[in-house]
C-alpha cells in the first residue's frame, strides 16, 4: 500500500504534483477557472459583505492564507476562524455573511457544529472537502472537492496543498465573476496555476538536500519558524520592504547564536543566501500562489527530522486524523 515508500507521509508528499493537478485541471477550461459547482456565483455573492473561513488544525492554516489572498482579491473583509471557537465568538452571521468550511475528512465535529450554526443563522455555507459524501459535504449548500485521494498519514500534506490551491482558485474565480480583477493579473494567475504541479515536482526532485539538512538539525532542541505575514497583500514595494525586514531578522537571530535555514524563492537567493546556513529554494511563481510551493520544503524537512529522531511518523503520539467527538 505504501508503494515502496517507508511511510505514508512520504508517499503522500510525493503524490502532491498529481493531487494538485487533479484538483486544478478539470476546473481550468480555455484559460478560465470554471467551477460548475457554483453556477450561480454572482447570485450567491450579490449581498455578501463578509466572509468567514472556518476550520480546524492544518485546514485552519489554509484559511489564514486565504484571508490575506481573498481580501486582496475580493475587497471584502475575510476572517479565518478556528472552528472550535467559532460558535462561542458570536460571529456576525446572516444572509450577508458567507461561511467557507475547510475539512479534509468532512467529519470534524467542531467544523460541523460551525456549519450548522451558520446555516441556522441564515448564512450560506460552501465547503472544501476531500472525502466525498462526508457529513460536512452533505450538509453544505455548495461543495468543492479537493481531489487529493485518501490521505492516511495523520500529518496532512497533499490534502493541505490541494485545499490551498482550491481556496486560491475559488478566490480568483469569485473576483473574476465580480469583475474585481484586471485581465492581465487574472491571466498571469491562470498561467501559474497550470504550472504548479510541475514546480512542485522540481522541489520534490531534490530530496537529498532535505535529507541532509534534516540530518544536520534533527537533534536541536528547538526550531523556530520565523516569517512575516503574507507579504503579497502589500504589493511590490511593501514586499520589498518586508523582505528587507526579514533579512534584518535573520541577522538578529544569527547574532544571538542561532543557525538559520531560509525558505526563499529563486528571486531572493542571493540576498538571503549570504546570511543563512542552509536554504530551501522554491521556484518563482505568482505571489498569491507562493504558499502552495512554500509548504513542500517544510513538509520534507519535518519528515526527515522525524525520521532521524525515530518518531512514529504516520501516527504521531496523541494525535488523531480527525476529531469527531467534543
Ligand atoms: C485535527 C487533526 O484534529 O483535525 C488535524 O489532528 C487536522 O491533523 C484537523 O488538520 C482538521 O481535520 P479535517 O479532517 O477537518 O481537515
Amino acid at each position: 500500500e505504501k508503494c515502496g515508500y517507508s511511510h505514508f507521509m512520504l508517499k503522500e508528499i510525493m503524490e502532491q504534483p498529481e493531487a494538485v493537478r487533479k484538483t486544478i485541471s478539470p476546473r481550468l477550461v480555455n484559460r478560465e477557472i470554471v467551477l460548475e459547482e457554483l453556477n450561480d456565483a454572482k447570485e450567491l455573492m450579490k449581498n455578501i459583505s463578509r466572509i468567514y473561513i472556518v476550520a480546524c488544525g492544518s485546514a485552519y492554516h489554509v484559511g489564514m492564507v486565504g484571508k490575506y489572498a481573498w481580501e486582496k482579491l475580493l475587497h471584502i473583509p475575510v476572517e479565518a476562524c478556528l472552528a472550535s471557537e467559532f460558535r462561542y465568538s458570536e460571529p456576525l452571521l446572516g444572509e450577508s455573511s458567507l461561511v467557507i468550511v475547510i475539512s479534509q475528512s468532512g467529519e470534524t465535529l467542531d467544523s460541523m457544529a460551525a456549519l450548522r450554526e451558520a446555516k441556522r443563522k441564515g448564512s450560506k455555507v460552501l465547503s472544501i472537502v476531500n472525502v466525498m459524501g462526508s457529513s460536512i459535504a452533505r450538509e453544505s449548500d455548495y461543495v468543492l472537492y479537493t481531489w487529493a485521494g485518501p490521505e492516511i498519514a495523520v500529518a496532512t500534506t497533499k490534502a493541505y496543498t490541494t485545499q490551498m490551491v482550491l481556496l486560491l482558485m475559488l478566490g480568483n474565480y469569485l473576483t473574476k465573476q465580480l469583475n474585481r480583477i484586471e485581465q492581465d493579473e487574472y491571466a498571469a494567475i491562470i498561467r501559474e496555476l497550470q504550472s504548479l504541479p510541475e514546480k512542485i515536482s522540481v522541489i520534490l526532485n531534490n530530496l537529498e538536500h532535505y535529507q541532509k539538512t534534516a540530518a544536520n538539525y534533527f537533534n536541536h532542541n528547538s526550531i523556530f519558524y520565523i516569517g512575516r505575514n503574507l507579504d503579497y497583500a502589500l504589493g511590490l514595494e511593501g514586499s520589498l520592504k518586508l523582505k528587507e525586514k526579514s533579512l534584518s531578522n535573520i541577522v538578529e537571530v544569527k547574532s544571538r547564536g542561532a543557525e538559520v535555514i531560509a525558505l526563499t524563492t529563486e528571486l531572493t537567493v542571493n540576498q538571503i543566501g549570504s546570511q543563512a546556513s542552509e536554504m530551501f529554494v522554491i521556484p518563482k511563481t505568482h505571489l498569491l500562489l507562493q504558499p502552495v510551493l512554500g509548504v513542500i520544503p517544510l513538509q520534507l524537512f519535518a519528515y526527515y527530522v522525524a525520521l532521524n529522531r525515530g518518531c512514529d511518523i504516520d501516527k504521531p503520539r496523541n494525535l488523531a486524523k480527525s476529531v469527531t467527538v467534543e
